[in-house]
């Protein structure tokens, strides 16, 4: 008999928090103090810690994180950012928000993260920099930014990113949105550039039962913009400093992602022990598996395969009732939305291959072992067809 099991499944965690959720909801409702209350404070504080870093000003989306981050930074219609291309959109629709101009760059076949020496060749062939200025030729725009993006739980090489920008004097914005507690030789990601953005979409390695997200820093005046930003440009209420958003972190989502901070370590540590067993079971097959690193702790958000035979596959899982996604079929790049940018299809390939061959797995931490030899067992009987 066929079994059914999902990409994602969420409902476990709900149901090992359910009652002090609901302990914690009643009291919000008793004192009907939903906004900017002493959940999403608290929460701010916690996962600040959790993360290493000083500060984290919470906010309404990962999209809403990397977008005040950026404003925070300085980051305006003068300015442009760097970013791979192979990411959720949302990284590149806030670089543009912003007024600046994306420079997509291609990612490195090991771990699908922004390829260090595929920067230095962009800005070797294609910027002037007089020493504290990095001019863009082809934009004309000042490159002021870096967005290592830490794809599917596995951080970026923030090493090189780093002597980048410190030789280019550029600043750097993690988009941490699927790394929560990822860590790079020993520290966890969100303390390792001038800020980081956090998602906690419903499928994340630490979500809300909605849409939130949180901006970290070690920098008081990033931390101060940014928290002004949020609430309409206000320090004092009914006081605008300057036009800002309304982003804010409610205390409905707070109060859940306070406890699940409780338990995300666990977790992520399920994650790591399915992928271990998911790599054990399909090392002999026309498959590649994800890597594990010795220099960084991957949390495998998303558990990701690539095969030729990709749609095939795909359709042959779905058929035993088995749910896979794709993570992301199209390279920013070749976005339509992007088509002003005037990319060439083949202009960034191993983006545009991995988004041709790779395949998303069922991971989330309650997915039981048994279900994965299930998986491995149809991916191997496909293959052997
Ligand atoms: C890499 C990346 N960046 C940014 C985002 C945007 O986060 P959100 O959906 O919370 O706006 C996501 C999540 O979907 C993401 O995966």
């Amino acid at each position: 008999m066929n079994k059914e099991i999902k990409l994602v499944d969420l409902k476990p965690q709900y149901e090992e928090i359910k009652e002090e959720l609901w302990k914690e909801w009643e009291k919000i409702f008793d004192t009907m103090h939903l906004m900017l209350g002493p959940n999403m404070k608290a929460f701010e504080k916690e996962f600040a810690e959790y993360s290493g870093a000083k500060y984290g000003i919470g906010v309404d989306s990962g999209t809403a994180a990397l977008f005040l981050a950026l404003k925070s930074m300085g980051i305006n219609e003068n300015h442009a950012v760097i970013a791979p291309s192979f990411t959720f959109f949302a990284t590149i629709e806030a670089i543009i928000q912003t007024g600046a101009h994306p420079v997509l760059i291609d990612i490195e076949e090991k771990d699908y993260n922004i390829s260090p020496s595929k920067i230095v060749e962009y800005i070797e062939k294609n910027t002037d920099f007089d020493g504290k200025n990095l001019i863009d030729k082809k934009s004309k725009k000042t490159i002021k930014a870096i967005i290592p993006v830490h794809l599917y739980g596995t951080p970026a090489e923030m090493d090189k990113i780093k002597d980048i920008s410190n030789k280019y004097n550029l600043l750097i914005l993690e988009d941490c949105a699927q790394a929560h507690g990822a860590e790079f030789r020993g520290e966890k990601v969100g303390s390792l550039g001038d800020a980081a953005a956090f998602s906690f979409y419903f499928s994340k390695n630490l979500s809300a039962l909605g849409e939130a997200g949180i901006i970290l820093t070690n920098n008081e005046e990033i931390r101060e913009k940014a928290s002004m930003l949020r609430v309409h440009g206000q320090k004092d209420k009914y006081t605008h400093q300057f036009i800002g958003y309304n982003s804010r972190l409610d205390e409905i989502q707070a109060a859940v992602l306070r406890l699940k901070l409780r338990k995300l370590e666990d977790w992520n540590q399920r994650r790591i022990k399915l992928a271990e067993l998911y790599n054990k079971k399909l090392k002999d097959f026309p498959i590649l598996t994800p890597d594990f690193f010795t220099h960084k702790k991957s949390v495998f958000h998303l558990y990701v395969i690539r095969t030729e035979k990709r749609d095939e596959l795909k359709d042959f899982l779905s058929k035993n009732g088995i749910g896979t996604g794709i993570h992301y079929p199209i390279p920013s790049h070749l976005q339509p939305a992007l088509k002003y940018l005037n990319y060439k299809k083949g202009e960034l390939p191993v983006s545009e291959k991995i988004a041709d061959e790779i395949l998303t797995l069922p991971m989330y931490p309650h997915l039981k072992e048994e279900d994965i030899e299930y998986i491995a067992d149809k991916i191997i009987e496909f293959f052997k067809l």
